[in-house]
């Protein structure tokens, strides 16, 4: 189990990028708009795990409240897993709650957010990467 990303919600992400690139010296690796999620992207690995800076395409969607309630900052934290599926059993074996069914992405990643509630304040995602 180890860290995937960690995704920080960004109203600007050139100004963004001013920081996590210039000035920390973080290589992007990549950037995309993702329509079906809302939000364009910016890939900033750092070892095995990565910053992933989120804007919102629209200010009604999830990023986009999250903005407007809490600011900018972390969003969430996602861990990448072996097992999803036995990794969320355990999960609500223990009482923590998930946000939705395991969903999956276009490239076969499959993922589950777990409710900040049962997190202490941090929203929680699960990863686990296709088997080739
Ligand atoms: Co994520």
């Amino acid at each position: 189990m180890h860290i995937h990303h960690i995704a920080i919600a960004v109203k600007d992400l050139d100004k963004a990028l001013e920081f996590y690139r210039d000035a920390m010296g973080v290589e992007v690796v990549g950037r995309r708009e993702v329509p079906a999620e809302g939000v364009e992207i910016a890939f900033l690995p750092m070892g095995e795990a990565e910053i992933e800076l989120l804007r919102p395409l629209h200010p009604d969607n999830s990023i986009g409240r999250f903005l407007e309630k809490r600011g900018e900052g972390i969003h969430h934290v996602c861990v990448l897993v072996e097992d999803i599926e036995a990794a969320a059993a355990r999960l609500e074996e223990n009482g923590a709650r998930l946000l939705s069914d395991i969903k999956q992405h276009a490239d076969g990643t499959r993922y589950v957010f777990i409710h900040p509630k049962s997190a202490y304040g941090v929203l929680m995602e699960l990863y686990q990467k296709p088997r080739l």
